[in-house]
């Protein structure tokens, strides 16, 4: 046990001995989070506290500092931690493409979002994917002011001093618009990566994993003069928001921002079609490994950025780009075995265990296995899948990896399949609770059918509960998140609020088990605390409702504003019929099938009740726009009717959610608009005689013009 209280001064030896043991060990975990996952476990101001108390306590027991104590190596220097701060517009994903298909697909995509025919060429931007880290940098009057991390997308951590050693990021800039947000990429050249590893291990310092990562440990240092003893680069991709635009065309843009100063990828073409900028992707994977610095594939974007600011975003990626992925790595090995795991909904889902084998660098154990369909050699609707080959146990199989994606299983080599090998048999009880497995008609999967009275999936909802989408409590993993419900500390959800009641204090206390001390257990506290104060979408996704993600809880939220609110209607849905029901199935993007699984999983009373012990625990807060001086039709709901002709309806109900509103499939006495295009019907009758106010397209273009002008007097 780790007692801070105690003077150094004071400490016998076997006490020394003994925190010293503790404290190396907390540092040196933390370290490893922080430099080789570069996902920190332990905050800045504690790392600083263990470290200068393990200073002291070796200063003054020479004799006990272990050789490879901590205290020798190079690790996050002793300081304050960084600031968070919110991106003035948020730093998004990009949607992936893996063949030549998806790429048309996305093409076709935006053509039908903007009513472009197939003959009209659109044209596009190709460049490299760069495998490094986004940064957002902010720019007043010329002069950098601040540079954040990407975070989480909305919130990143300020890095400002670190950017401004990075040599190819200009301070000062001259000729450009009084604001901008200019977003790019960090990254490491692999010659620098291999000789700043070459330098840890002199140092006995940790080695980083890869060039990505050298590069996040790098910038994430609280002392910038380590940053500024590493080579990082930055290539500009991009921009947030802009007092005034840079130019009319994504490559014009770009070559303006080289103009400024910042350095741009010169592997930058224009394309007008999709054969061209497969064509270009084509070279790029040529010359991949004689660039220096690691790709992982090609971005396409819509070069005309009146045409992008047209597609506008989903609630994760622009709909005006896509990342063309490099295939992915692969390597043979042995199928040693299938084991079926237990998902938070119930799907049994096998999972082949592999002899371990290096796919491109990585060391793979595991790979999806996705349902019994699969596993039999049969796809989607029957078709056959690696020719019809099943897998079995021993057989030797062809492992890939794209990205962070989960391993899977490509092919299967027939000919070296051991002569007693068998046809796998898919279990059709739950290998948890022993209860029936069922497999609908039309699903693939199969699915325990314990509820709650299946220990797997309480557990896998518990792990959900916590994660990083939903309530994101670090240092609450899998793991502890295991221990804590063997124990029966952790039974339901809400026990997780009760976790500092219970082991914070007395004789179990959390601090003194194994694996754990001070630091860790009030780390995991203050976690915790935070995390009782959590969005209205957020918390919903976070309850694992099926077919809930986090797209259909914003839609959701976006509807009812207040958790309270929906989960009285939810609770009056369950009927399924009358108003609660209708309003529930009238919301845009929820369909009968998301209908039914959330009105299931209120309608059981222990579910239910678990819930609300939960929310009780919380601080729910209400749905807001993500930008409210958008809210030009802030909380109206709107249908749409007819066809329109001067934008797609896709387009018509993307802008008018950006401007706030609700959309809904059909016309109720909530409705508070409905844009009614040629030949509207049932609808517009309906909505005549709940007296509701009809905009036809005319109508409705003015009404956004409106809004949008009034809002371009107030930007930046
Ligand atoms: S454009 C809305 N261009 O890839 C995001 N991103 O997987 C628009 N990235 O977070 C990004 N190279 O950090 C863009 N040439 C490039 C890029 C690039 C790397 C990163 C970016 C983004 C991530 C998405």
């Amino acid at each position: 046990m780790t007692d801070y209280s105690l003077p150094v001064s004071v400490l016998s030896r076997e006490a020394a001995e003994a925190e010293i043991a503790s404290l190396a060990g907390e540092i040196t975990r933390a370290n490893e989070a922080y430099y080789l996952r570069d996902e920190p476990i332990m905050k800045d101001g504690e790392y600083d506290l263990c470290k200068r108390r393990l200073l002291a306590i070796e200063e003054r027991f020479p004799e006990l500092k272990p050789v490879d104590s901590p205290t020798g190596q190079i690790g996050a220097p002793l300081e304050e931690t960084f600031t968070k701060v919110n991106h003035s517009a948020p730093m998004l994903s990009l949607d992936n493409a893996f063949d030549e298909q998806d790429v048309r697909d996305f093409d076709g995509r935006v053509r039908r979002f903007l009513g472009i025919g197939e003959t009209e060429p659109i044209g596009y931007c190709a460049e490299p994917k760069i495998d490094g880290l986004s940064v957002s940098l902010t720019y007043r009057d010329g002069r950098l002011i601040r540079a954040a991390t990407r975070g989480d997308g909305t919130t990143g951590e300020v890095v400002t001093e670190n950017i401004r050693t990075i040599k190819s990021i200009p301070d000062q800039v001259s000729g450009a618009p009084d604001f901008m947000e200019i977003r790019g990429e960090v990254y490491m050249m692999q010659s620098d990566f291999l000789l700043l590893n070459e330098r840890q291990r002199e140092g006995k310092a940790k080695e980083f994993a890869n060039p990505r990562n050298a590069a996040a440990g790098s910038l994430r240092q609280l002392d910038s003069n380590i940053t500024r003893s590493r080579p990082l680069e930055f290539f500009v991709h991009g921009w947030g928001k802009l007092s005034s635009p840079l130019a009319a065309g994504q490559k014009k843009a770009i070559n303006r921002l080289a103009q400024l100063g910042f350095i741009v990828n010169p592997l930058m073409v224009l394309c007008d079609d999709p054969d061209q900028l497969l064509a270009h992707y084509a070279v790029l994977e040529q010359r991949r490994d004689t660039l220096g610095y690691e790709i992982d594939g090609v971005v396409y974007k819509v070069n005309d950025i009146e045409l992008q600011k047209r597609l506008g975003s989903s609630s994760t990626a622009p709909r005006w780009a896509i990342a063309h992925k490099f295939p992915a790595e692969t390597a043979w090995t042995r199928l040693e075995a299938i084991e079926i795991q237990v998902g938070r909904t119930g799907a049994l889902s096998p999972v082949a265990k592999l002899q371990p084998v290096s796919v491109g660098g990585v060391l793979v154990s595991n790979a999806t296995l996705h349902n019994e369909d699969y596993i039999a050699g049969r796809g989607r609707d029957g078709v056959e899948i690696r020719d019809g080959k099943d897998l079995r146990v021993g057989d030797r199989v062809k492992i890939y990896r794209a990205g962070d994606v989960i391993p899977k299983v490509a092919d299967v080599d027939i000919e070296k399949r051991p002569k007693n090998a068998v046809p796998f048999e898919f279990p059709d009880i739950c290998p948890a609770c022993q209860s029936k497995a069922l497999r609908p008609e039309s699903d693939a999967v199969r699915r325990c059918t314990g509820g709650l009275a299946c220990p797997a999936q309480v557990l896998e909802r518990l792990k959900h509960l916590v994660s990083k989408q939903a309530l994101n409590i670090e240092g609450l993993g899998n793991k502890q998140i295991e221990g804590f419900h063997s124990e029966k500390l952790i039974v339901e959800p809400a026990d997780v609020f009760k976790l500092e009641t219970v082991i914070g204090s007395g004789e179990n206390r959390l601090a003194d088990r194994p694996g754990w001390g001070e630091v860790s257990a009030s780390n995991l506290f203050r976690e915790i605390k935070e995390s009782r104060r959590v969005s209205f979408p957020r918390f919903l996704f976070s309850l694992g409702i099926r077919h809930v993600g986090e797209v259909v809880a914003e839609r959701i939220a976006r509807h009812y504003v207040e958790w309270k609110v929906f989960s009285a209607a939810i609770f009056k849905a369950q009927e399924m019929e009358g108003s609660a029901w209708e309003e529930l199935n009238s919301i845009e993007g929820i369909g009968i099938i998301i209908a039914e699984s959330l009105v299931a999983a209120f309608a059981n009373p222990d579910t239910r009740k678990a819930i609300e012990r939960l929310a009780q625990e919380l601080e729910i807060v209400r749905y807001e726009q993500a930008d409210s001086s958008l809210g030009g039709l802030s909380g109206k709901s709107i249908v749409f009717t007819g066809t329109l002709t001067q934008m797609t309806r896709a387009e018509a109900k993307s802008r008018a959610q950006a401007l706030g509103a609700r959309i809904l499939a059909s016309v109720s006495s909530k409705t508070d608009l409905l844009v009614a295009g040629a030949k509207s019907g049932s609808k517009r009758r309906k909505a005549e005689s709940l007296d509701i106010t009809i905009l036809d397209e005319s109508k409705w273009i003015d009404l956004l013009e409106g809004i949008s002008n009034s809002q371009d007097g107030k930007s930046t």
